[in-house]
Protein backbone atom coordinates (compact mmCIF):
# COMPACT_ATOMS: atom_id res chain seq x y z
CA UNK A 1 0.00 0.00 0.00
CA UNK A 2 2.70 2.68 -0.91
CA UNK A 3 1.62 6.15 -0.33
CA UNK A 4 2.97 9.41 -2.92
CA UNK A 5 2.32 12.80 -1.82
CA UNK A 6 3.53 16.39 -2.62
CA UNK A 7 2.05 19.89 -2.37
CA UNK A 8 3.08 23.54 -3.98
CA UNK A 9 3.10 26.60 -2.41
CA UNK A 10 0.98 28.92 -4.06
CA UNK A 11 3.69 32.23 -3.78
CA UNK A 12 3.94 33.35 -6.86
CA UNK A 13 3.23 32.04 -10.24
CA UNK A 14 3.37 27.91 -10.94
CA UNK A 15 6.62 27.96 -13.05
CA UNK A 16 8.07 25.40 -15.33
CA UNK A 17 10.73 24.40 -12.25
CA UNK A 18 7.62 23.65 -10.41
CA UNK A 19 6.35 21.61 -12.70
CA UNK A 20 9.27 19.66 -13.88
CA UNK A 21 10.09 18.98 -10.02
CA UNK A 22 7.20 17.98 -8.62
CA UNK A 23 3.99 17.13 -10.84
CA UNK A 24 5.76 15.62 -13.86
CA UNK A 25 7.07 12.56 -11.42
CA UNK A 26 3.65 12.38 -9.73
CA UNK A 27 1.92 12.66 -12.82
CA UNK A 28 4.38 9.89 -14.10
CA UNK A 29 3.84 7.62 -10.84
CA UNK A 30 0.17 8.22 -9.91
CA UNK A 31 -1.14 4.70 -11.49
CA UNK A 32 1.98 2.93 -9.94
CA UNK A 33 0.67 3.96 -5.97
CA UNK A 34 -2.32 3.20 -4.26
CA UNK A 35 -2.61 6.02 -2.75
CA UNK A 36 -1.02 9.72 -4.11
CA UNK A 37 -2.47 13.02 -2.35
CA UNK A 38 -1.64 16.70 -3.71
CA UNK A 39 -2.38 19.87 -1.84
CA UNK A 40 -2.16 23.31 -2.21
CA UNK A 41 0.16 24.81 0.41
CA UNK A 42 -1.80 27.83 0.79
CA UNK A 43 -0.92 27.56 5.07
CA UNK A 44 2.78 27.48 4.34
CA UNK A 45 2.50 30.16 1.42
CA UNK A 46 2.04 32.70 4.60
CA UNK A 47 5.31 32.44 6.15
CA UNK A 48 6.47 35.50 4.19
CA UNK A 49 3.23 37.88 3.34
CA UNK A 50 1.13 37.63 0.48
CA UNK A 51 -1.81 40.31 -0.52
CA UNK A 52 -5.04 38.32 0.47
CA UNK A 53 -6.70 39.18 -3.13
CA UNK A 54 -4.12 37.47 -4.99
CA UNK A 55 -3.62 34.53 -2.97
CA UNK A 56 -7.22 33.82 -3.40
CA UNK A 57 -6.76 33.97 -6.92
CA UNK A 58 -3.76 32.07 -6.81
CA UNK A 59 -4.59 28.84 -5.34
CA UNK A 60 -7.88 28.54 -7.47
CA UNK A 61 -5.16 28.49 -10.15
CA UNK A 62 -3.10 26.46 -8.53
CA UNK A 63 -5.73 23.54 -8.19
CA UNK A 64 -6.82 23.90 -11.63
CA UNK A 65 -3.06 23.85 -13.01
CA UNK A 66 -1.95 20.69 -11.35
CA UNK A 67 -5.81 18.79 -13.11
CA UNK A 68 -4.70 20.74 -16.89
CA UNK A 69 -1.27 19.21 -16.10
CA UNK A 70 -2.53 15.85 -16.32
CA UNK A 71 -3.04 14.72 -12.20
CA UNK A 72 -5.85 12.72 -12.52
CA UNK A 73 -8.78 13.82 -9.92
CA UNK A 74 -10.23 10.56 -9.40
CA UNK A 75 -7.37 8.51 -8.57
CA UNK A 76 -5.48 11.17 -6.51
CA UNK A 77 -6.54 13.35 -3.66
CA UNK A 78 -6.65 17.11 -4.43
CA UNK A 79 -6.86 19.70 -1.49
CA UNK A 80 -6.33 22.48 -0.13
CA UNK A 81 -3.86 22.54 2.76
CA UNK A 82 -5.90 25.40 5.33
CA UNK A 83 -8.89 23.41 4.87
CA UNK A 84 -7.97 20.48 6.95
CA UNK A 85 -7.61 21.72 10.56
CA UNK A 86 -6.02 18.71 12.07
CA UNK A 87 -3.15 19.79 10.16
CA UNK A 88 -1.80 22.43 12.09
CA UNK A 89 -2.88 21.04 15.22
CA UNK A 90 -0.47 17.74 14.30
CA UNK A 91 2.27 20.50 13.41
CA UNK A 92 1.89 21.43 17.19
CA UNK A 93 2.66 18.16 18.60
CA UNK A 94 5.71 17.86 16.26
CA UNK A 95 7.07 21.38 17.16
CA UNK A 96 7.18 19.72 20.16
CA UNK A 97 9.15 17.02 19.02
CA UNK A 98 11.71 18.68 16.86
CA UNK A 99 14.82 20.13 18.27
CA UNK A 100 15.28 23.48 17.59
CA UNK A 101 18.85 23.03 16.40
CA UNK A 102 17.35 20.55 13.84
CA UNK A 103 15.52 23.50 12.55
CA UNK A 104 17.88 26.24 12.62
CA UNK A 105 19.86 23.92 10.02
CA UNK A 106 17.27 24.02 7.49
CA UNK A 107 19.47 26.06 4.11
CA UNK A 108 16.13 27.71 3.27
CA UNK A 109 15.42 28.97 6.83
CA UNK A 110 18.98 30.49 7.06
CA UNK A 111 18.49 31.60 2.90
CA UNK A 112 15.02 33.38 3.76
CA UNK A 113 15.66 35.08 6.86
CA UNK A 114 19.20 36.45 5.53
CA UNK A 115 16.72 38.06 2.42
CA UNK A 116 14.64 40.16 5.57
CA UNK A 117 15.75 40.82 8.98
CA UNK A 118 11.80 40.65 9.97
CA UNK A 119 10.99 37.16 9.13
CA UNK A 120 7.99 35.85 10.77
CA UNK A 121 8.14 32.82 13.41
CA UNK A 122 6.24 30.97 10.78
CA UNK A 123 9.12 31.09 8.40
CA UNK A 124 11.42 29.06 11.04
CA UNK A 125 8.38 26.35 11.78
CA UNK A 126 7.76 26.18 8.41
CA UNK A 127 9.65 22.68 7.79
CA UNK A 128 7.50 21.39 10.71
CA UNK A 129 4.07 21.86 9.22
CA UNK A 130 5.45 20.89 5.91
CA UNK A 131 6.57 17.44 8.69
CA UNK A 132 2.92 17.52 9.55
CA UNK A 133 1.67 17.77 5.61
CA UNK A 134 3.62 14.32 5.20
CA UNK A 135 3.24 12.50 8.23
CA UNK A 136 -0.48 12.47 8.61
CA UNK A 137 -1.18 10.17 5.98
CA UNK A 138 1.30 7.83 6.38
CA UNK A 139 3.27 9.24 2.74
CA UNK A 140 6.17 6.62 1.93
CA UNK A 141 7.58 8.86 -0.97
CA UNK A 142 7.27 12.71 -1.88
CA UNK A 143 7.96 13.92 -5.13
CA UNK A 144 10.04 17.03 -5.20
CA UNK A 145 12.93 19.11 -6.30
CA UNK A 146 16.66 19.01 -4.69
CA UNK A 147 15.85 22.23 -2.93
CA UNK A 148 12.87 20.20 -0.73
CA UNK A 149 15.07 16.93 0.30
CA UNK A 150 16.23 18.70 3.52
CA UNK A 151 12.92 19.04 4.89
CA UNK A 152 11.47 16.05 3.67
CA UNK A 153 14.78 14.55 5.70
CA UNK A 154 13.76 16.66 8.50
CA UNK A 155 10.25 15.23 8.52
CA UNK A 156 11.56 11.71 8.52
CA UNK A 157 13.96 12.67 11.55
CA UNK A 158 10.92 14.00 13.32
CA UNK A 159 8.93 11.06 12.65
CA UNK A 160 11.83 8.73 14.08
CA UNK A 161 11.93 10.70 17.14
CA UNK A 162 8.47 10.27 17.71
CA UNK A 163 8.33 6.91 16.92
CA UNK A 164 11.03 5.84 19.13
CA UNK A 165 9.59 8.23 22.34
CA UNK A 166 6.13 7.29 22.23
CA UNK A 167 5.84 3.99 20.14
CA UNK A 168 5.42 3.27 16.61
CA UNK A 169 3.07 5.94 14.63
CA UNK A 170 4.45 7.12 11.90
CA UNK A 171 5.97 5.73 8.53
CA UNK A 172 9.03 6.86 7.67
CA UNK A 173 8.97 9.18 4.22
CA UNK A 174 11.50 9.64 1.29
CA UNK A 175 12.17 12.76 -0.94
CA UNK A 176 11.67 11.32 -4.64
CA UNK A 177 14.11 12.77 -6.85
CA UNK A 178 13.68 12.83 -10.60
CA UNK A 179 17.15 12.67 -11.77
CA UNK A 180 16.40 15.27 -14.81
CA UNK A 181 13.88 17.55 -12.68
CA UNK A 182 15.89 17.65 -10.08
CA UNK A 183 17.21 21.50 -10.17
CA UNK A 184 16.15 23.83 -13.55
CA UNK A 185 17.83 26.54 -13.35
CA UNK A 186 17.06 30.11 -13.79
CA UNK A 187 17.81 31.31 -17.54
CA UNK A 188 19.51 34.38 -16.72
CA UNK A 189 21.42 33.22 -14.34
CA UNK A 190 21.76 29.58 -14.79
CA UNK A 191 23.78 28.84 -11.23
CA UNK A 192 20.91 29.27 -9.47
CA UNK A 193 17.18 27.44 -8.92
CA UNK A 194 14.40 28.94 -11.11
CA UNK A 195 11.84 30.82 -8.57
CA UNK A 196 8.81 32.02 -8.50
CA UNK A 197 9.75 34.74 -6.37
CA UNK A 198 12.83 35.79 -8.38
CA UNK A 199 13.41 39.37 -9.02
CA UNK A 200 13.73 38.85 -12.89
CA UNK A 201 11.34 37.47 -14.58
CA UNK A 202 13.17 37.49 -17.88
CA UNK A 203 14.86 34.06 -16.04
CA UNK A 204 11.38 32.35 -15.33
CA UNK A 205 9.44 30.27 -17.39
CA UNK A 206 5.61 30.27 -16.11
CA UNK A 207 2.85 28.30 -16.97
CA UNK A 208 1.07 30.78 -17.94
CA UNK A 209 3.62 32.18 -20.54
CA UNK A 210 2.65 32.75 -24.37
CA UNK A 211 4.64 31.30 -26.97
CA UNK A 212 5.98 34.58 -27.66
CA UNK A 213 7.10 35.22 -24.18
CA UNK A 214 8.26 31.69 -23.84
CA UNK A 215 10.42 31.85 -27.21
CA UNK A 216 12.01 35.70 -26.23
CA UNK A 217 12.72 34.15 -22.97
CA UNK A 218 14.75 30.81 -24.25
CA UNK A 219 16.48 32.78 -26.97
CA UNK A 220 17.60 35.54 -24.81
CA UNK A 221 18.89 32.38 -22.34
CA UNK A 222 22.37 32.54 -21.12
CA UNK A 223 24.40 30.39 -22.32
CA UNK A 224 29.07 30.30 -23.06
CA UNK A 225 31.30 31.07 -26.16
CA UNK A 226 31.68 27.97 -27.38
CA UNK A 227 29.32 26.39 -30.15
CA UNK A 228 28.78 22.67 -29.04
CA UNK A 229 25.36 21.41 -27.37
CA UNK A 230 26.13 19.00 -24.86
CA UNK A 231 25.98 18.35 -21.35
CA UNK A 232 27.97 19.47 -18.77
CA UNK A 233 26.59 21.14 -15.50
CA UNK A 234 29.39 22.65 -14.27
CA UNK A 235 31.27 23.97 -17.22
CA UNK A 236 27.74 24.90 -19.30
CA UNK A 237 24.67 25.38 -17.02
CA UNK A 238 22.59 27.38 -19.38
CA UNK A 239 22.99 24.69 -22.30
CA UNK A 240 22.63 21.73 -19.92
CA UNK A 241 19.80 23.21 -18.21
CA UNK A 242 17.91 23.66 -21.56
CA UNK A 243 19.32 20.24 -22.62
CA UNK A 244 17.31 19.03 -19.43
CA UNK A 245 14.28 21.27 -20.01
CA UNK A 246 13.98 19.55 -22.94
CA UNK A 247 14.41 16.18 -22.50
CA UNK A 248 11.89 16.02 -19.83
CA UNK A 249 9.38 17.99 -21.55
CA UNK A 250 9.53 15.60 -25.03
CA UNK A 251 10.51 12.20 -23.68
CA UNK A 252 13.92 12.11 -25.65
CA UNK A 253 17.17 11.33 -24.05
CA UNK A 254 19.86 14.15 -23.25
CA UNK A 255 21.97 12.25 -25.46
CA UNK A 256 19.72 11.72 -28.69
CA UNK A 257 19.24 15.44 -28.11
CA UNK A 258 23.09 16.48 -28.45
CA UNK A 259 23.31 14.45 -31.26
CA UNK A 260 21.09 16.22 -33.53
CA UNK A 261 23.04 19.11 -32.62
CA UNK A 262 26.10 18.30 -33.52
CA UNK A 263 27.25 21.17 -36.15
CA UNK A 264 24.77 23.65 -35.30
CA UNK A 265 24.42 26.81 -33.66
CA UNK A 266 23.28 28.02 -30.37
CA UNK A 267 20.14 29.49 -31.73
CA UNK A 268 18.86 26.44 -33.88
CA UNK A 269 19.04 24.81 -30.37
CA UNK A 270 17.10 27.54 -28.21
CA UNK A 271 14.40 27.58 -30.54
CA UNK A 272 14.02 23.81 -30.67
CA UNK A 273 13.67 23.91 -27.32
CA UNK A 274 11.40 26.88 -26.99
CA UNK A 275 9.05 25.13 -29.38
CA UNK A 276 9.22 21.98 -26.77
CA UNK A 277 8.07 24.09 -24.12
CA UNK A 278 5.78 26.48 -26.02
CA UNK A 279 4.18 23.18 -27.41
CA UNK A 280 3.79 21.55 -24.06
CA UNK A 281 2.41 25.04 -22.27
CA UNK A 282 0.12 25.79 -25.00
CA UNK A 283 -2.18 21.81 -24.64
CA UNK A 284 -2.02 22.79 -20.77
CA UNK A 285 -3.19 26.41 -21.42
CA UNK A 286 -6.09 24.87 -22.87
CA UNK A 287 -7.19 22.57 -20.77
CA UNK A 288 -6.74 25.17 -17.47
CA UNK A 289 -9.01 27.47 -18.83
CA UNK A 290 -11.93 25.11 -19.44
CA UNK A 291 -11.11 24.19 -16.31
CA UNK A 292 -11.51 27.47 -14.40
CA UNK A 293 -14.65 28.14 -16.68
CA UNK A 294 -16.33 24.86 -14.95
CA UNK A 295 -17.36 23.96 -11.71
CA UNK A 296 -15.55 20.70 -11.65
CA UNK A 297 -13.05 22.57 -8.60
CA UNK A 298 -15.11 22.78 -6.04
CA UNK A 299 -16.43 18.97 -6.38
CA UNK A 300 -13.20 17.96 -6.58
CA UNK A 301 -11.44 19.54 -3.38
CA UNK A 302 -14.83 18.98 -1.77
CA UNK A 303 -14.01 15.36 -1.91
CA UNK A 304 -10.16 15.38 -1.40
CA UNK A 305 -10.69 17.56 1.90
CA UNK A 306 -13.24 14.68 3.78
CA UNK A 307 -10.33 12.26 2.60
CA UNK A 308 -7.94 14.36 4.24
CA UNK A 309 -9.80 15.37 7.33
CA UNK A 310 -10.64 12.19 8.24
CA UNK A 311 -7.32 10.70 8.07
CA UNK A 312 -5.62 13.47 10.03
CA UNK A 313 -8.36 13.11 13.10
CA UNK A 314 -7.42 9.72 13.16
CA UNK A 315 -3.87 10.32 13.31
CA UNK A 316 -4.11 13.29 15.88
CA UNK A 317 -6.26 11.11 18.42
CA UNK A 318 -3.25 8.41 17.49
CA UNK A 319 -0.39 11.38 18.69
CA UNK A 320 -2.78 12.73 21.47
CA UNK A 321 -3.44 9.28 23.14
CA UNK A 322 0.23 8.43 23.07
CA UNK A 323 1.55 11.54 24.19
CA UNK A 324 -1.10 11.65 26.89
CA UNK A 325 -3.22 14.38 26.13
CA UNK A 326 -6.32 12.65 26.87
CA UNK A 327 -8.82 12.95 29.45
P1 LIG B 1 7.51 25.14 -3.63
O1 LIG B 1 6.14 25.67 -3.80
O2 LIG B 1 8.62 26.09 -3.44
O3 LIG B 1 7.85 24.25 -4.86
C1 LIG B 1 6.97 23.21 -5.28
C2 LIG B 1 7.75 22.05 -5.81
O4 LIG B 1 8.49 22.46 -6.97
C3 LIG B 1 9.87 22.12 -6.78
N1 LIG B 1 10.66 23.14 -7.46
C4 LIG B 1 11.56 22.87 -8.37
N2 LIG B 1 11.99 21.70 -8.90
C5 LIG B 1 12.94 21.76 -9.86
N3 LIG B 1 13.49 22.92 -10.29
C6 LIG B 1 13.09 24.11 -9.78
N4 LIG B 1 13.62 25.24 -10.23
C7 LIG B 1 12.09 24.13 -8.79
N5 LIG B 1 11.47 25.10 -8.08
C8 LIG B 1 10.60 24.48 -7.27
C9 LIG B 1 10.07 22.12 -5.27
O5 LIG B 1 11.20 21.36 -4.92
C10 LIG B 1 8.79 21.50 -4.81
O6 LIG B 1 8.83 20.11 -4.91
N6 LIG B 1 7.66 23.51 1.02
C11 LIG B 1 7.17 23.16 -0.29
C12 LIG B 1 5.68 22.93 -0.32
C13 LIG B 1 5.24 21.89 0.64
C14 LIG B 1 5.42 20.50 0.49
C15 LIG B 1 4.82 19.91 1.63
C16 LIG B 1 6.03 19.71 -0.48
C17 LIG B 1 4.55 22.11 1.78
N7 LIG B 1 4.31 20.92 2.39
C18 LIG B 1 4.83 18.52 1.82
C19 LIG B 1 6.02 18.31 -0.28
C20 LIG B 1 5.43 17.74 0.86
C21 LIG B 1 7.50 24.32 -1.21
O7 LIG B 1 7.66 25.43 -0.83
O8 LIG B 1 7.53 24.02 -2.50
Amino acid sequence: MAKLLTGLKPTGEFTLGNYIGAIVPLVKMQDEYDEVYLFVADLHALTIYQDPKELRERIRKFIAMYIACGVNPTKVTIYLQSENPYIPAISWLLECTTQFGEASRMIQFKEKSKQNTNFSVGLFTYPVLMAADILYCDTDYVPVGIDQKQHVELARDVAERFNHKYGETFVLPQPYIAKAGTKIKDLKDPTKKMSKSEENPQGVITMFDTKEEITKKIMRATTDSEMNVCFDEENKPGISNLLNIASVLSGQEITDIEKEFVGKNYGEFKAYVAEIVACKLEKIQTKYEALLKGNELDRILDEGIQKSIALAQAKYEEMKEKMGIVR
